[in-house]
């Protein structure tokens, strides 16, 4: 399997298969790079070139087999493999989030999270513990890689600090503010404000 993949491919995997696994029926057996280009407004060359970074392999005339397509990219993707994650700051945010069953499409298992709040501390929400954030620090030494931030801007690089000393090695920020950490902790920032500002600069 090919690893070196370049970034904006990668980004755009879960695209596809997000795709392939909405259609449905027999005669969607099998699929052509063009009908997912078409569908999803992208570029045929484009669209086979991110499916070959999977190893899924289409067949000439008829296209890819959509059931081995969607586990090459779910094999790639590493779906089928549980990584369990957690949240930071159960507020507003944080609280849809935790209610959210989409994370689990792709094997990840939000199952706890982390608040400063003591009246939050000890409850739950969807089903899922809220701790003190004091107990950050027992992640250490875990299988848990991932977090989730979502704490107040001015609470975010003291969160992203204790959790790379907790061994977290990814960082979903929703925090609108540039966090610092080590070179081993790959942060991803989600700001849906600047993406709705670019998206109206475009009208
Ligand atoms: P909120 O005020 O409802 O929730 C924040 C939660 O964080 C509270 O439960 C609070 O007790 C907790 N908290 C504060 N300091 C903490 C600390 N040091 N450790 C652990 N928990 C702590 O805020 P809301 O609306 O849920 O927003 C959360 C963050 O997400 C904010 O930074 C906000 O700007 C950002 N946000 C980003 C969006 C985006 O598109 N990127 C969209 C919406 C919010």
């Amino acid at each position: 399997m090919n690893k070196n993949i370049p970034e904006i491919s990668l980004q755009r995997l879960p695209v596809y298969l997000n795709y392939l696994r909405s259609l449905s029926g027999d005669d969607k057996k099998y699929i052509s790079s063009g009908a997912i280009a078409a569908a999803l407004g992208m570029g045929e060359v484009l669209v086979r070139k991110d499916l070959a970074y999977t190893s899924g392999v289409g067949r000439p005339k008829v296209g890819y087999v959509r059931a081995e397509l969607i586990a090459a990219l779910e094999e790639y993707l590493g779906c089928n493999i549980r990584k369990r994650a957690v949240l930071v700051g159960a507020g507003g945010l944080g609280r849809a989030l935790l209610a959210y069953g989409g994370f689990e499409k792709y094997g990840i298992d939000v199952f706890e999270a982390y608040d400063s709040d003591p009246s939050k501390a000890g409850t739950e929400i969807a089903g899922k513990p809220v701790r003190p954030v004091e107990e950050l620090f027992q992640l250490k030494g875990s299988d848990v890689r991932l977090a989730i931030v979502a704490v107040p801007a001015a609470a975010a690089q003291s969160v992203c600090d204790t959790l790379s000393e907790a061994g977290i090695s990814g960082i979903l920020n929703f925090a609108p503010v540039q966090l610092k950490a080590p070179g081993d902790v790959v942060v991803r920032n989600i700001d849906v404000a600047a993406n709705l500002a670019v998206l109206s600069n475009m009208l």
